[in-house]
């Protein structure tokens, strides 16, 4: 291990340059019938010990609460494709069981079905982003979901929905034309499913004053050619192009990081040094493949019509012993607060076509923001980055450099150690810095420029080590403290602890 000396970095953050608006929903959330993250996460039942409202888990809703989540995606994921949402509407004791063949192969009862994924938004008073099922599904059961979900008046499937106990239609803002159409959602190819994406989209109407975004289901990765395939059926839509109406108005792409084994082939706990490297190499390389995904896209759309949605991020490691490995249940570490930290860099930096991302996934699967064990919660180092960070959301990019810094030499390539964000909303500025040293703090000198600003609070989150986690008996062992920070003759000064996150809130004159 290499000595543990003092590093020093330099950066800039121009106070009085703005950028593009930082969508809100860059701060987004999934949760699939995966695991426990429905059943036995936010859905107890009406019958728990649990305290729960309507059977929805009221800690988990206070936590996410004070997160501020902008949209939540629902039922998948590869369930998605599987899924027939007329199975879950209506009494609960009558709704089919069926088979969850993607995740531990077991019976699902149904008992979360549209009404109580709404009713989980409304107490989250979160944006519901919900995927249709194209790989197994119909155009029709499609078309008559949001129908049955956004349509007033007395529409078949409106009238269906006030039989089932509710009036009023609810709002959808963003709709999943399927899911990983190339693997679990049909194993098509681009074209295939490019064509099947504008068809199944053109049925999918605004319904009153629902306005719909229709995300088709992108890339794995830097799979770019995916991305151009996508966007040129999309523009060279004759009848799109003839009434101007695009049938999809966003293209997704997934990213899982790991250390560059694969998913699901490590430890979320038992790494070291080598290992952890590797895996802040591989969270910086989304930036690599956003660049790609964007330029193709700007190239078919130069007046930046159609967005780009990362609906699933974040890291994939083995699941935890002893419980399903169908159920990706893993812990979460310093280690996963840095992959998120340096996500929400570069989901900044490429705001202007980058205006959703989900993080896979919410409660108790992979990179989630809340672990249940019985009746106890345990927030993850995970959800304070996003605690930390949620200033950022609708604020407006800020010009931010880091100009020095410390690296390392990771699998060939120059890994900076330290990442920096800026953004300003209301004369108040956010800065994020990402501290990737295993073992050495790191002094920072940030100049700020074009105008006068002081600290009004600084937070730092670390552990002991990049293994450190919280769990029932440690619920803080990795949580936010203040940290020391001053502004002097227009240059911020703070000292990083190793393997941290930290922001800076500033009152700008
Ligand atoms: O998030 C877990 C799974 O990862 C999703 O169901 C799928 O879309 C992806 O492969």
């Amino acid at each position: 291990m290499a000595d543990a000396v003092t590093a020093s970095a330099r950066a800039v953050v121009d106070l009085d340059v703005t950028g593009h608006r930082i969508s809100r929903h860059i701060y987004g959330h999934f949760a699939e019938h995966l695991g426990r993250c429905i059943y036995d996460g936010f859905w107890v039942g009406e019958d728990s010990p649990i305290p729960n409202e309507r059977g929805i888990r009221l800690d988990i809703v206070e936590a996410l609460r004070a997160l501020d989540i902008p949209n939540l995606r629902w039922p998948g994921g590869c369930f998605a494709d599987t899924y027939h949402w007329r199975d879950g509407i209506g009494p609960r004791e009558q709704r089919p069981h069926i088979a969850n063949t993607n995740w531990g192969d077991v019976v699902e009862n149904n008992h979360f079905g549209t009404h109580e994924f709404m009713d989980l938004c409304d107490l989250l008073g979160t944006d519901a982003y919900v995927n249709g099922n194209v790989g197994s599904g119909t155009v029709q059961e499609m078309a008559d979901w949001v129908e049955y979900l956004t349509r007033d008046d007395d529409s078949p499937m409106a009238r269906l929905r006030r039989q089932n106990g509710r009036d009023e239609p609810w709002k959808v803002p963003f709709w999943g034309l399927g899911n990983e159409a190339w693997g679990c959602g049909g194993n098509m190819s681009a074209a295939h499913y490019a064509e099947e994406a504008r068809r199944y989209a053109t049925f999918c109407h605004n319904h009153g004053a629902n306005r719909l975004t229709r995300i088709a289901a992108g890339a794995n990765e830097d799979n770019l050619e995916w991305t151009r395939v996508l966007m040129k059926t999309l523009m060279e839509c004759h009848g799109c192009t003839l009434y101007g109406n695009l049938p999809y108005q966003a293209v997704s792409f997934h990213y899982y990081t790991h250390s560059g084994s694969g998913i699901n082939t490590e430890d979320a706990t038992g790494f070291d040094e080598k290992q952890f490297y590797e895996t802040m190499a591989y969270a910086a390389d989304m930036e690599r493949v956003i660049r790609g995904h964007v330029a193709v896209m700007d190239s078919y759309d130069p007046h930046n019509r159609v967005s780009l949605v990362c609906d699933e991020w974040g890291t994939w490691w083995n699941a935890e012993e002893g419980t399903n490995p169908g159920f990706l249940f893993q812990q979460n570490t310093v280690r996963d607060a840095l992959v998120a930290g340096l996500h929400f860099d570069i989901f900044h930096r490429y705001a202007r076509r980058l205006t959703m991302a989900n993080i896979a996934q919410t409660v108790n699967v992979l990179q989630a923001m809340v672990l249940t064990d019985g009746d106890a919660l345990v927030l993850t180092p995970t959800y304070h980055v996003f605690e930390m960070n949620k200033g950022h959301q609708d604020a407006e990019q800020l010009a931010a450099h880091v100009l020095e810094a410390p690296s390392r030499v990771v699998g060939g390539t120059d890994l900076p150690l330290v990442s920096l964000s800026a953004s300003v909303k209301d004369d108040r500025a956010l800065l994020s810095l990402t501290h990737l040293s295993a073992d050495a703090d790191c002094t920072v000198n940030v100049d700020l420029r074009g105008r006068d600003a002081r600290v009004l609070r600084a937070r730092v989150l670390t552990g002991e080590s990049t293994t450190s986690f919280n769990d029932a008996e440690n619920t803080d062992r990795v949580a936010p403290v203040p940290l020391e920070a001053s502004v002097r003759d227009g240059a911020l000064a703070l000292t990083l602890p190793p393997h941290a996150f930290a922001t800076v809130e500033l009152q700008l004159a």
